[in-house]
């Protein structure tokens, strides 16, 4: 390995730093290590308001963890009502920016009543502790006004993202057995209206379990209703009131469900609970963003996503920040609308993901040099390895060579940030998440558990519970057994590669399993090749990620057909259609092959590895010995060098 160039933070953001210093950072991670219920305590008893305490600090039954267990708390007072004691009562904690331009202020203040009057509309319809919500809302503050009134009854929510399909959102309404969906009309991207109340509609034809929906007006479009079902928001407002209580929860109450992409074609449900999870998104939000009082920050992320989740809503808010939203498309009108967002708001940190950096990169630098983002202090990765070109861009032609950068290494089953620079005590290597955050112990295996060592490639794994953690997949704890706790004894297996230099630093390689990452949302190939074979050309499928410039990976799909006489262009244009419609547009194939036959172990099952091989390397050089038939490979590799 060549020596990757090392960013030493300046000296006046040390000075001014939450962590101070690599010596510092080493001490909190030591104690950390040493004791960690008692570090976990005592971040607990700091961040977080408890109306109970806790007897014990965690419950560790491997793999099942409670923290906090027994104590009392709630993430919707935390995020609002303790702060209307203090000097954040009328500071801005919602900046938001509608596309077509319109811009909303929310302090903590009007946040809480909005808050407290959408709970209690809730409460008077029957809504209680324990029931199941789904939220399919564009990126407006009503979509965290319905999580946190969610929250503050212990109705336990799943946000799904506006960009699912119906299909999609069916199968998460009936999974989680939802009674209530809050949606909305629609919203605008790239200045037109994408209506969301369609999709319910077909969505929840099929989900008796659905008792009511409330539609907030966002567009104004024309939108059917169902009389007894479907309400407006604005109209169950009228009869709201201001007095709503955050409820008192038990620590280990569930929060949200949030369904994320495994290695079946079935999405999985990572269950999220209250007290840990709090505390641990609330503690990242100091260390890694170095959170001032008086930063405006943004996270670009949706908050269908975990990092929306984690880094937009409960996290900022827990902690008592400004968090700026921006409803829409990073190009529209033009390319420079983040930068003009920068600009206008003097935002301080800036959280994205290296897909939308690319993305920029793409379009020049005039876009970021033509507007004054001199506000900016701190910049932030996430979602994906990001290269060190696209890393120096960003440190240079958006950071000005002032900002350090955070990568920062997570996901949605670990609710909080991992592995990241504490920006004001870590060396930066561009490409590098760094080193873990203190309480967190990962390692770098091989299937026995075994380290691997200084700069070998391995299995990613966390040895020690955490109090974000996942706590189960919804409805289905075997799996979660199997899926992260069964490959390494005893340790959380992450599903990526990684490998640790000299340093201690981090290099995540990528995933191990079928899982895409595509803009640095995750896709599972089982998902995407279920949906391909429910189209009745098709008669097998396999499904690889494709190296993508842009988007980290793109989705490449194999197809074989069912006898017949078809158009391969016009089949490949329908698939791609169809599979947007089943999953969701971010899943549409980049690249659909038709073959004779897919390469299969004698077992017959297709070997994806060697498909992958193929678009990435345009070549098979891995083992073949297990392959039925070898022409099959060859003819596939040899079609991709004729294109
Ligand atoms: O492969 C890793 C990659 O994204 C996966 C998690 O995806 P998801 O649950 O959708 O959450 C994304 C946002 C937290 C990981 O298993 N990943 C995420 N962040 C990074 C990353 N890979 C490298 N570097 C990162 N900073």
């Amino acid at each position: 390995m060549s020596n990757p160039a090392v960013y030493v933070p300046s000296e006046e953001f040390v000075s001014k730093a939450h962590v101070r210093g690599i010596q510092a950072y080493r001490d909190l991670y030591r104690r950390a290590e040493e004791n960690p219920e008692e570090f976990w305590g005592e971040v607990a008893e700091r961040e977080i308001h408890w109306f109970e305490k806790w007897s014990r600090v965690l419950e560790w039954n491997l793999p099942f963890a409670k923290w906090f267990a027994g104590a009392k708390t709630n993430v919707s007072f935390n995020c609002l009502d303790r702060h209307l004691a203090t000097p954040r009562k009328n500071k801005v904690a919602i900046l938001w920016e509608g596309e077509p331009g319109e811009q909303r202020f929310l302090t903590y203040q009007e946040l809480h009543r909005l808050v407290v009057r959408f709970a209690s509309a809730l409460k008077s319809r029957g809504y209680k502790t324990g029931d199941r919500a789904i939220i399919y809302m564009p990126m407006i503050p009503d979509l965290p006004i319905a999580m946190l009134a969610c929250s503050r009854l212990g109705i336990i929510h799943s946000v799904v993202f506006g960009g699912f399909s119906a299909e999609a959102l069916k199968a998460r309404v009936l999974d989680l057995g939802a009674t209530l969906v809050i949606t909305a009309d629609g919203g605008f991207r790239r200045g037109r209206e994408v209506k969301l109340k369609p999709a319910v509609d077909e969505a929840i034809s099929e989900c008796p379990s659905v008792r009511d929906v409330i539609v907030h007006r966002r567009t104004g479009g024309d939108t059917p209703m169902q009389a007894g079902r479907d309400h407006w928001w604005h109209q169950i407002d009228e009869s709201a009131t201001e007095d709503c209580p955050a409820v008192p929860l038990d620590s280990e109450h569930p929060l949200y469900v949030l369904y994320t992409s495994g290695t079946t074609g079935k999405p999985k449900g990572i269950l999220h609970t209250t007290g840990g999870y709090l505390t641990e998104v609330t503690a990242t939000m100091k260390w890694v963003f170095d959170l001032r009082e008086e930063d405006t920050y943004w996270c670009s992320a949706d908050i269908g996503w975990v990092t929306g989740h984690s880094y937009i809503v409960y996290g900022p808010l827990s902690a008592g920040a400004t968090t700026v939203m921006y409803e829409g498309s990073p190009d529209y009108p033009q390319f420079d609308r983040w930068w003009r967002i920068i600009e206008e708001y003097r935002v301080n940190v800036f959280y994205t993901s290296p897909t939308a950096i690319r993305a920029l990169i793409r379009q020049g630098d005039h876009w970021p040099n033509a507007h004054d983002l001199s506000s900016l202090r701190l910049l932030g990765s996430v979602g994906e390895p990001i290269n060190p070109a696209a890393w120096e861009w960003y440190y240079r032609v958006v950071g000005k060579g002032r900002c350090p950068i955070v990568d920062t290494w997570w996901q949605t089953e670990t609710g909080a940030i991992m592995i990241s620079p504490l920006p004001g005590a870590i060396p930066l290597k561009p490409g590098s998440g760094t080193v873990p955050l203190p309480g967190i112990s990962p390692d770098i295996v091989d299937l026995q558990g075994q380290p691997v060592g200084t700069d070998k490639e391995g299995y990613l794994i966390i040895r020690r519970p955490w109090p974000s953690m996942i706590r189960t997949i919804w409805g289905d704890p075997e799996r979660f057994k199997e899926q992260y706790w069964s490959r390494v004894p005893g340790a959380y297996f992450t599903g990526d590669a990684a490998r640790r230099d000299a340093d201690g630093y981090y290099w995540v390689l990528g995933r191990v399993d079928d899982v895409m990452n595509v803009s640095g949302h995750r896709l599972s190939t089982m998902e995407v090749e279920s949906a391909l074979v429910r189209h009745p050309a098709v008669a097998e499928a396999a499904v690889v990620g494709k190296p993508h410039e842009i988007t980290g990976q793109a989705v490449c799909c194999f197809v074989t057909l069912k006898k017949g006489d078809w158009s391969h262009d016009e089949l490949g244009r329908e698939l791609r259609q169809w599979v947007a419609h089943e999953i969701g547009s971010f899943a549409r194939p980049e690249e659909i092959r038709f073959s004779d036959a897919l390469p299969k172990t004698r077992s017959g099952k297709i070997m994806r590895r060697l498909l992958r091989e193929i678009v990435t390397t345009h070549s098979v050089s891995g083992d073949v010995t297990t392959l039925e038939d070898l022409s099959v490979v060859t003819r596939l590799a040899s079609q991709q060098e004729e294109e």
